[in-house]
């Protein structure tokens, strides 16, 4: 461990950081350890992290004086913020500026800090196609993590523009729901349009090949999906997979979508728009060839649902 470049995992236990943390301890002749951070080093996610050999390290995103001694000696900061647990895009960019100072604090050699993009440069500021939110954001999960990309300046690193994660199908109850009429259905703002996706777990592997091409990235915005896909196409693999007959795709449109009222639905809407409307800058923004280059093992939809089949609520 002693000659090895540390890098400390930020979300160690959640979707992104567990794939880092995962892809630094399979490759043990990679030169890099990884230091597993959480608020709760007690949690069986963190434990099990330990068990497979991350050095598990307690720290709060609130607590900026938590995450500099949790930085020391590293080499290397893997940023990420959890929007959905307090729906607060100035909240995030506070989490994201404690992690910004404590990586500057630390002199850390190389941050992958994960952003999204400013939704707001899509449009003109009095485009009413879809209505503002908290204020002064079209999409705040996007657009408070692009605004915290000015935090990270100064320092060496790598801006990470993920996609949407396939694996929403069993982590946010997206999935197909049956109806009485025992036929599966789903409804979302999305038209015709193809949504950027990729396994969660590819969005650490492909961080772990930023922090190995080290100064290639420096500076750089790397963007990275699995596969482009309309809902119909996804519905029907899922048919074909999951042996649940046809998948019935209700296209409403995004305003009949944020009045569904369930928390988040208005954040929800305006995203899928975002994907529908600007459906060539999405995916303009992601390269899957370099997400490949980053990540050989990157899966494509249907090699994430070979694997993931039984994960998903029928
Ligand atoms: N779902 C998608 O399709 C998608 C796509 C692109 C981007 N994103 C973005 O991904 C972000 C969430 O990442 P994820 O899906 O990897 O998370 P996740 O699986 O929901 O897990 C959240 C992680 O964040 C950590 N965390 C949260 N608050 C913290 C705090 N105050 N201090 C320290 N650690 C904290 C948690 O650690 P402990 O609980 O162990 O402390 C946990 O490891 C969101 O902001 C979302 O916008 C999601």
């Amino acid at each position: 461990m002693a000659d090895k470049k540390i890098i400390a995992v930020v979300g160690s236990t959640g979707s992104q950081g567990s794939g880092l943390v995962q892809a630094i301890l399979g490759d043990p002749n990679g030169g890099f350890a990884a230091r597993a951070i959480t608020r709760d080093p007690g949690k069986d996610k963190a434990k099990a992290l330990a068990a497979k050999g991350a050095e598990v390290v307690a720290a709060n995103l609130d607590d900026v004086e938590s995450l500099k001694k949790a930085f020391a000696r590293v080499h290397g900061v893997y940023g990420v913020t959890n929007f959905w647990e307090h729906f607060s895009g100035e909240k995030e960019k506070a989490q994201a500026k404690n992690i910004a100072d404590a990586a500057k604090a630390a002199g850390v050699k190389h941050v992958i800090w994960s952003t999204l993009e400013d939704t707001r440069k899509l449009m003109s500021s009095d485009d009413k196609r879809m209505p503002i939110l908290q204020g002064k954001y079209r999409v705040p999960h996007f657009d408070a993590k692009a605004e915290a990309n000015e935090y990270f300046s100064g320092l060496p690193v790598t801006l990470l523009v993920t996609s949407f994660y396939w694996d929403n199908l069993y982590l946010f109850g997206l999935a197909p729901k049956k109806g009485d009429d025992g036929v599966y259905s789903w409804t979302f703002p999305m038209g015709d349009a193809k949504l950027a996706g990729i396994a969660a777990e590819d969005i650490g592997k492909a961080a772990y090949g930023i922090f190995k091409a080290g100064q290639q990235y420096v500076g750089k915005t790397v963007g990275i999906a699995g596969e482009y896909l309309t809902m119909t196409q996804i519905g029907a693999k899922l048919s074909e997979g999951l042996g649940i007959g046809p998948v019935k795709y209700n296209a409403v449109e995004p305003n009949a979508y944020r009045a569904f009222g369930f928390q988040g639905a208005d954040e929800y809407g305006n995203m899928f728009q975002v994907y529908r409307d600007f459906e060539k800058q999405v995916a303009g923004a992601r390269s899957i060839e370099t997400t490949r280059s980053l990540n050989p093992q990157l899966q494509n939809f249907d090699q994430w649902l070979a694997k993931n089949r039984s994960r998903i609520p029928l």
